[in-house]
């Protein structure tokens, strides 16, 4: 058997892994941008190949894939998606794991995500406006007086995805502070408008929704266009820094385990999340005439306002989440890929194990505001003396060039741990973090706290109150319902609002 993935990072190193660890024993060749030394091992142990190719060229993929005769594909990264290589692969007659163009627009444009999610009526949705310019978007903006108030508190999105760039989220509700964050948001817009035009594939610019609060997790599924089976849900940890301080970045580390929701979570929060998902699918699946085959994920968040939430969409698997769950599977990967491409996964068992599991990422210092300053630093890592501490290293932004292991200015690792107690877990990976160096003395940093009590205390406390919160709304009857104002007129119903102007747009 031979099977053909696409894309680079540590996510892709973990799906690699499990594929060859297939009682089918298949052979691993891998499309990449750069040699990933990780991904490199297992092609070469499995008689396959690495091929350095461009993973958004949807012909070069396709004609290798048809040169080796691969039986399938696997896509990593949502890009992949974007630029239409499963479609490819399907024109060939090679089967792929990974959601075709026209459904991973659910990921690709948030824009259009939130509208879908309104006009099929779906649990798990926010207010949101979206514009085409920054002067349109201003305009509403800065209207304090003919605006309703929760366009005033946002998150001020690019419309498409863009990984995990532009996304600010400002809290305006002082009035002596207004002036200035009204100069932010001017300035935002402006930076999303220029940044948008790195694209164009998506019409919608600007997006801005509701300003929502309470703890987040994501919940990944596998889809054969008529089931969904859902994954353990895992929480990522975007802050650089411990207890959730410094930059965003693309994922410092994750926990999941040892049941399928998390502990702070309740199984009905996992049930209805699934239920959310499963209802994006269908709601595209309609809208597009076309199945969805793959990877389907929720970024959510459990909400005052609605309970479980969707705040974007993945047509893939999450890097860091994906190590979690994929540690956690128990069936072979390789035979639920075969009932997604055969749409039998309703006939088949898919098991998880009942384990905890910590992921954490170490990145170079630079990342990731100054990334060139985190690039082509030569690499040292003790993998014995991680895999001694029962731990499991997974390659992310690092290239192997002439013999060299060279820092590719991303997240440089990502180490796993899984046991019986997340802490424990958590504590054993800080120990394998001394076994990783960067031979010229730069900086690396990684987060110590993920997987530990007190974060995960913190996360409870959180939990709590948004449930509180949206378990009153319930018992009230007002779950999903807004009241706004507008201070000539008085109270308004955004969601009445909202309803009108999609009508309106057709
Ligand atoms: N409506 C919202 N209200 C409050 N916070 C939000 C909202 N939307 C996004 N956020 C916060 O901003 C973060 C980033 O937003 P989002 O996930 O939409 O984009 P992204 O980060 O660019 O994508 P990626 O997850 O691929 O990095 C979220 O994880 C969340 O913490
Ligand atoms: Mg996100």
């Amino acid at each position: 058997m031979k099977i053909l993935g696409i894309g680079n990072g540590a996510r892709e190193h973990a799906i690699a892994e499990k594929l060859c660890n297939s009682k089918y024993n298949p052979k691993i060749y891998w499309i990449t941008d750069i040699r990933n030394p990780g991904l490199n091992r297992i092609c070469k142990e499995t008689n396959g190949e690495l091929l350095l190719a461009n993973t958004l060229d949807a012909e070069k993929v396709g004609e290798i894939a048809e040169r080796l005769k691969v039986d399938f594909a696997f896509v990593g990264p949502e890009e992949p998606n974007f630029y239409g290589i499963p479609d490819e692969l399907e024109r060939r007659k090679i089967p792929c794991i990974g959601a075709s163009k026209d459904v991973a627009i659910i990921e690709q444009s948030k824009a259009m995500m939130r509208r879908l999610q309104w006009e099929y009526d779906l649990p798990g949705k926010l207010l949101f406006k979206t514009f085409k310019s920054s002067e349109e978007a201003y305009q509403v903006l800065k209207n304090y007086e003919n605006t309703l108030t929760w366009l005033q508190n946002v998150a001020l999105k690019p419309a498409r995805q863009a990984g995990g760039k532009g996304v600010k989220v400002v809290e305006d509700r002082q009035i002596y502070l207004h002036e200035e964050k009204s100069k932010f948001k001017s300035f935002h817009v402006n930076w999303l408008e220029n940044y948008m035009k790195s694209y164009s594939d998506i019409d919608d610019k600007i997006l801005v929704e509701e300003n929502v609060w309470g703890p987040e997790y994501t919940l990944q599924c596998f889809v054969d266009g008529k089931t969904l089976i859902p994954m353990p849900m895992v929480q990522d940890n975007k802050n650089a820094h411990d207890f959730d301080i410094g930059t965003e970045t693309g994922g410092m580390g994750s926990i999941a385990g040892p049941k399928m929701f998390l502990s702070f979570m309740k199984e009905e929060e996992f049930q209805s999340s699934v239920e959310i998902v499963k209802g994006m699918v269908k709601a595209i699946q309609d809208r597009s005439g076309k199945k969805y085959k793959g990877i389907v994920a929720g970024q959510m968040m459990m909400t005052e306002v609605e309970g479980p939430t969707i705040i974007e969409m993945y047509s893939r698997l999450g890097d860091p989440e994906a190590l979690n769950v994929l540690s956690m599977l128990k069936s072979d990967l390789v035979d639920i890929c075969y009932a997604i491409i055969e749409e039998r996964l309703s006939k088949i068992k898919v098991e998880f194990k009942e384990i905890a599991t910590v992921v954490k990422a170490i990145a170079p210092k630079g990342y990731p505001d100054f990334r060139n300053l985190a690039k082509n630093h030569p690499v040292q890592v003790d993998e014995e003396s991680i895999i001694k501490n029962n731990c499991k290293l997974f390659w992310g932004s690092c290239e192997l060039k002439d013999g060299e292991l060279l820092t590719a200015g991303s997240r440089l690792l990502e180490i796993l741990a899984e046991g019986e107690d997340m802490n424990e877990c958590s504590e054993r990976i800080n120990k394998c973090m001394s076994y990783v160096k960067l031979k010229d003395g730069w900086g690396l940093y990684y987060r110590s706290d993920i997987g530990s009590k007190e974060l995960l205390e913190r996360r409870e406390k959180m939990a709590d109150r948004a449930r509180r919160l949206y378990q009153y709304r319930i018992e009230k009857g007002i779950l999903g319902k807004r009241v706004d104002w507008l201070p000539k007129i008085g109270k308004i119903d955004p969601v009445r609002v909202l309803r009108d102007e999609l009508k309106g747009n057709g």
